[in-house]
C-alpha cells in the first residue's frame, strides 16, 4: 500500500484501479499508517489565521450559525431582542420584525437599546419579546443558568430564544479576552435549557466534524471546504452547538 501511494506507481495502475484507491484514499475508512500522515500545511503549531477565517472568507462557525438562524426564520418576528447588533435581526427577520432591540452589556455600543449583563438583567421587563437572537454570546457569562433563565423571563409566551455558542473553538484573546469563559457540549445545553424552558420546547443541534474543526481551529474560512464536508454531523466534534427554545404558553 505504501508504494501505492507514490504518484508514480499510482499512474501505471489502470484507471479503475486508480479510482478504487483514490476513494480509498479520500474516504473516512482509510487510516493512514503512523508515520505517514501528510499534513501538508496544516504542520504548523501557530494557525493559519488567527482571526477565525474573516480575514478568508466566511467563518466556519458563521456557516453553520446562519444556516440554523435560515432554518428557523419564521421565528424572528415581532418584537425582537439581539445581542451587540441587529444584524440577524434585519437579515432573517425582514418585515416579520415590528421593533427591534439590542442589548449590550456595557455602555458605549450605538447600536445598543439596551444595557445589561443578562444574568442579572433587572432592567428589562418580563415578556417582552416574541424573538431572541442570542448567537456567540453564553459563553461570555459566568452565570450561564441566570442568564438563560432571563432569556425564559423576557420572552413572551410563546415566544422563541434562537441561541447559539461554541463547542470545539479557538478562543479570542483580542476583543472578547476578558469575557471568553466557557465551552458547551449537547449535554451540558440540553441540561441548561431544560431547567429553563419545557424541557419538550427545547431543541438542541450540534454541528461539524473533524475536519470542519480543524478548519475552524486553524482559521480557514467556510469557503474552502465543501458543502458536503461542511454539513457532514458528527456528535463527537461540536463546532457550534445551537438551541430553539420555546416560552411555555401560547403565543
Ligand atoms: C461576539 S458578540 C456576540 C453577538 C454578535 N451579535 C454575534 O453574533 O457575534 C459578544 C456579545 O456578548 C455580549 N455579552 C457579553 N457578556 C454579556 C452579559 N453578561 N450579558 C449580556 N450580553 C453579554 C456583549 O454585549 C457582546 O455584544
Amino acid at each position: 500500500m505504501k508504494e501505492l501511494l507514490k504518484s508514480t506507481a499510482r499512474r501505471a495502475l489502470p484507471v479503475s484501479t486508480r479510482r478504487w484507491l483514490k476513494a480509498r484514499l479520500d474516504g473516512a475508512n482509510y487510516h493512514p499508517p503512523v508515520g505517514s500522515v501528510q499534513f501538508g500545511n496544516l504542520r504548523r503549531v501557530t494557525p493559519i489565521s488567527r482571526v477565525f477565517g474573516y480575514d478568508r472568507g466566511l467563518p466556519v462557525d458563521r456557516y453553520y450559525i446562519e444556516g440554523f438562524l435560515a432554518r428557523n426564520l419564521s421565528d424572528v418576528r415581532g418584537h425582537a431582542l439581539e445581542v451587540g447588533d441587529n444584524t440577524y435581526t434585519r437579515r432573517f427577520g425582514g418585515d416579520r420584525v415590528t421593533r427591534s432591540d439590542v442589548v449590550h452589556v456595557t455602555e458605549g455600543n450605538p447600536n445598543a437599546t439596551i444595557v445589561a449583563d443578562m444574568s442579572r438583567a433587572d432592567n428589562i421587563r418580563s415578556n417582552t419579546f416574541d424573538c431572541i437572537i442570542f448567537t456567540q454570546t453564553l459563553h461570555f457569562i459566568y452565570d450561564v443558568r441566570a442568564a438563560v433563565q432571563t432569556l425564559n423571563r423576557v420572552l413572551k409566551p410563546g415566544g422563541v430564544a434562537l441561541v447559539t455558542f461554541p463547542g470545539i473553538s479557538q478562543i479570542d484573546y483580542n476583543e472578547w479576552r476578558e469575557y471568553w469563559l466557557w465551552s458547551f457540549t449537547a449535554l451540558s445545553a440540553r441540561k441548561l435549557f431544560a431547567e429553563a424552558f419545557p424541557a419538550a420546547n427545547v431543541g438542541i443541534e450540534t454541528h461539524g466534524n473533524v475536519l470542519a474543526a480543524t478548519a475552524f481551529l486553524q482559521g480557514l474560512a467556510a469557503e474552502e471546504l465543501t458543502q458536503e464536508e461542511l454539513d457532514y454531523r458528527d456528535l463527537s466534534y461540536p463546532v457550534i452547538i445551537t438551541v430553539r427554545a420555546v416560552k411555555s404558553g401560547a403565543a
